[in-house]
């Protein structure tokens, strides 16, 4: 079958149910069937919250399980299914230039399905001169022009961070930057295994001479093992460019800042000295034609790691998270009803803010640093992650020194993955124009270029904004046409949780879960407080007679049913942050008459 058969057929089983033409009141009949019908009640809410309220959700959705297996994917994919049906019905004359190149890249990446690591390399050699320490002989001659740091600033430029430093670019303004280099977050990172080497044994061939990888592995294996070990607590320091205490370092941000040379005076923060330290004597047990071959391995492992193209959902995945202005402005195009909606969305969102703010100012535990309301004062939200004003314009001048082909997909990603970099490293090419200086800023900051399967609010600390991305406003979680019921209990406790992001200093004194919890319970308790704390009788008799419901009792058990219905999944890791309302939040409890341990209780 032709790719676009495929996707025709695709389409046509995917076909757009929620068009804003349908019936309102169908709408939102089939919402509440969507929270009330896949009740499981075999379990109990007081006890099982989670699994009363998602458990069908899975078993409705077997079907589409190799597609999506949360709610938060199948907002992505359905999104995904309404740009790729734009694509392909609208005429090329019709589309700005960076929606071509989304297309493009996006067409590229479903001819070539498959990672080949040779594919890269050799564009690398070809397009950048690069030389690679791996197909070099240990004997050859110019076996000496490796420099493991330059090899670093190498890759640095195509979005590679994450190995030995990592480099951040912070401006105060247009010609005045400081440059962070801090210690890479080893704890999170996948560890390289002897079947991938094995792989890539297979994969490239090395000419006769070279360490082969499994002698490589060996050494890998316990360098590795030590760079794992590193762990200090962080002190940071401020250098001057000249005055960094490693030749390495110097060397590392001269290469990147070819063909400029760093002003000496410069700063450069190092967030962890004693990391730093540490390092440097670890580097000095290992040769620089291990350590830049090393960095190759590392290279290519994180190329084929970021790769998901196997169907054309993954591929509009990879092209959404590659560009994602692009992407969205072509679901604004899509949604133009959304618009209409933008007053209501930041009402709530004022409203929800000053909830939690009075919520947490609750705490008499001093729980709460200072630091969070100062936070919570200026935060700001952003629905739909595009420029403000002129977008398409902006788009337009951002993206015009683009281009990518329609069929090299190694070519186009590399080319996004550069300018990505450039766009973060060029502060003053933008200069000229007033808007495009104030986006500036906007566009480095907020996305972060990883594949990201699910749709969900993302915060930027760097601009305190928490941004919606426009495909977060579709069923089950908004609709323009849903009852404010709706609205209210699923993208008001998204919001409320959502700000928490905005509480980095909140980690110094809960771990992961338990802040997760947190920002549950008071998410939902926000949107609950503001939703029926403005509830006048007849609002509550039009929604009982709309539900079918007896009580107060009963609204309020489908508010917080669908509250959490977002959070629905095949493999239930959200059930103990949604289980944790059940003792936490007095609210619930009393919906659903649970007994609750008072001393537990938050609020
Ligand atoms: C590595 O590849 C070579 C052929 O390229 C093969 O002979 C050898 O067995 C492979 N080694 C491993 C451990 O897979
Ligand atoms: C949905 O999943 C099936 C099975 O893996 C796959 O064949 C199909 O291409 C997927 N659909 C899309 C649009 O990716
Ligand atoms: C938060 O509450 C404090 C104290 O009541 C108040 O001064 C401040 O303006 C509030 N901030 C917001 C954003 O509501
Ligand atoms: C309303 O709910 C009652 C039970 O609570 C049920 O017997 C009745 O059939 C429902 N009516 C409709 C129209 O769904």
């Amino acid at each position: 079958m032709t790719i676009s058969l495929r996707l025709f057929l695709l389409l046509g089983l995917a076909a757009v149910v929620w068009s804003s033409d349908v019936d309102h009141k169908a709408l939102n009949e089939k919402q509440r069937s969507i929270v009330m019908d896949f009740l499981d009640k075999d379990f109990k809410p007081c006890t099982s919250f989670y699994q009363y309220a998602c458990f069908k959700w899975s078993d409705s959705h077997e079907k589409t399980r190799d597609n999506f297996t949360t709610v938060a994917a199948m907002l992505n994919y359905e999104a995904n299914m309404e740009v790729m049906e734009y694509l392909e019905k609208t005429p090329q004359a019709n589309m700005p230039d960076f929606v071509k190149n989304f297309k493009d890249f996006y067409g590229s990446c479903m001819e070539q399905r498959e990672f080949k690591a040779l594919t890269y390399m050799h564009w690398m050699e070809k397009e950048d001169n690069m030389k690679w320490a791996l197909l070099t002989a240990d004997n050859a001659e110019d076996v000496a022009v490796f420099t493991w740091p330059t090899t670093l600033a190498m890759f640095r430029k195509y979005g590679f961070n994450d190995i030995f430093l990592k480099e951040t670019i912070t401006y105060q303004s247009s010609d005045k930057f400081t440059i962070a280099l801090s210690k890479p977050n080893y704890g999170t990172y996948n560890y390289l295994n002897s079947y991938h080497m094995e792989e890539f044994n297979t994969s490239i061939p090395l000419p006769p001479g070279t360490m082969d990888f499994m002698k490589l592995w060996e050494i890998i294996d316990k360098f590795e093992d030590k760079l794992n070990d590193m762990k200090f607590e962080k002190e940071k320091k401020i250098y001057k460019f000249t005055e960094l205490p490693y030749a390495w370092m110097r060397e590392y941000l001269l290469a990147l800042a070819k063909p400029k040379v760093p002003d000496a005076n410069m700063e450069i923060v190092l967030d962890n000295v004693a990391y730093m330290e540490a390092f440097d004597r670890l580097l000095k047990e290992y040769d620089n034609l291990f350590l830049t071959r090393y960095l190759e391995v590392r290279f290519i492992y994180h190329m084929a790691m970021a790769q998901k193209r196997d169907t054309p959902n993954e591929c509009m995945t990879t092209a959404k998270s590659l560009m994602p202005m692009a992407f969205e402005w072509i679901y604004a195009e899509l949604h133009p009803e959304l618009q209409h909606e933008m007053a209501k969305i930041y009402q709530m969102f004022e409203n929800i803010v000053k909830n939690v703010n009075r919520t947490l100012h609750m705490d008499k535990h001093g729980l709460i640093p200072k630091e969070l309301f100062e936070k919570l004062d200026t935060i700001q939200l952003k629905v739909g992650n595009l420029p403000q004003e002129n977008s398409k314009e902006i788009l337009q001048t951002y993206f015009n020194v683009l281009h990518l082909s329609p069929t090299e997909y190694y070519g186009n990603y590399l080319k996004l993955l550069r300018f990505h970099y450039e766009l973060e490293h060029t502060y003053a090419n933008y200069g000229d124009t007033n808007h495009l200086r104030d986006n500036k800023e906007f566009f480095y900051k907020t996305p972060e270029y990883k594949y990201d399967p699910e749709i969900h609010p993302e915060y930027y600390a760097p601009l305190n904004i928490l941004v919606l991305p426009l495909a977060l406003l579709r069923p089950p979680v908004y609709h323009v046409d849903f009852e404010d019921f709706f609205k209210q209990s699923s993208l008001g406790s998204l919001m409320g949780n959502g700000i928490f992001g905005s509480f980095e200093t909140l980690h110094d004194r809960f771990d992961d879960d338990q802040l997760q919890q947190l920002a549950q319970v008071v998410g939902v308790h926000s949107a609950f407080e503001v939703f029926f704390s403005s509830l006048q009788p007849e609002d509550i008799s039009r929604y009982q007679t709309m539900f079918n419901l007896t009580s107060l009792q009963e609204l309020k058990q489908m508010f917080f049913l669908n509250a959490v219905h977002y959070r629905c999944e095949w493999y239930v890791a959200n059930a103990d942050v949604v289980d944790f309302m059940a003792t936490h939040l007095s609210d619930f409890a009393e919906s659903f008459d649970c007994k609750m341990n008072s001393f537990l209780k938050m609020f």
